[in-house]
């Protein structure tokens, strides 16, 4: 793969957060036939610079425990970082995680861990305070995958907070965790990205236990 890269600034609450993104992402598309050889984790989506805002303006995440999932590039999971949490970032994509261990050490965050795992035999049985997720529902063949991680890796009493930009798919499996008794809260973040306008949902899950965080 001939991946060339550059090292852009995003500005994040009173800070700017350095990320190296793909510069040739056209190049990188050689098998649209194939959804698995898409190469989704190597643009930075509008929603994970919701998220990432979204956290950064109304999370205190000091010691929590964050799993993120799909990373991509993890911006979302670096704002997390940055906010005080302990992070793990994950992704199918073992360039996405290398290119998000890259950015997270360009911010001096040398302790987030990035690990490569497929929702579909997701191998991770470590229980978390906040599980993100930032344009990741757009599949609905791995919402089942995703209902499997969301029931096993979140501790008690904990929060799921998924950053969508109004997909169809995105609000079916929101409607499917609702009715399986899942708390929703819904919010709204506005962001400029390439010039253009997106306004993306945050949906805060809580299983509606005791002790919430
Ligand atoms: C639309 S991209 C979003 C990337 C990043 N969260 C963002 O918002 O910029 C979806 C991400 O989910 C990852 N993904 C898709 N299917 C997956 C699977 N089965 N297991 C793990 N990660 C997966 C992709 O590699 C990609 O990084």
């Amino acid at each position: 793969m001939n991946l060339k890269t550059k090292i852009i600034s995003i500005p994040l609450g009173s800070r700017h957060v350095k990320l190296k993104v793909v510069s040739n992402l056209d190049e990188l598309l050689v098998d649209v036939a194939d959804a698995d050889a898409i190469p989704f984790w190597a643009e930075l989506w509008p929603a994970s610079l919701a998220l990432a805002r979204w956290l950064t303006r109304t999370r205190n995440l000091q010691g929590l425990k964050v799993l993120e999932l799909g990373a991509g590039l993890g911006l979302a999971g670096i704002a997390a970082a940055l906010q005080g949490a302990r992070v793990t970032q994950t992704d199918y994509v073992d360039k996405a995680m290398e290119m998000a261990g890259e950015n997270a050490r360009l911010n001096g965050l040398e302790e987030v861990i990035q690990i490569v795992d497929d929702w579909r035999e997701f191998q991770m049985e470590e229980e978390f305070e906040i599980i993100l997720g930032s344009d990741i529902l757009y599949e609905p063949n791995l919402h089942p995958y995703l209902t499997e991680i969301f029931n096993r890796n979140l501790r008690p009493g904990g929060q799921i907070i998924l950053a969508d930009p109004g997909r169809l798919y995105g609000r079916q499996l929101i409607g499917e965790l609702t009715n399986l008794g899942w708390r929703l809260e819904t919010g709204e973040e506005k962001v400029v990205y390439d010039n253009k306008n997106y306004l993306i949902d945050i949906y805060t899950l809580t299983r509606g236990e005791k002790n919430e965080i």
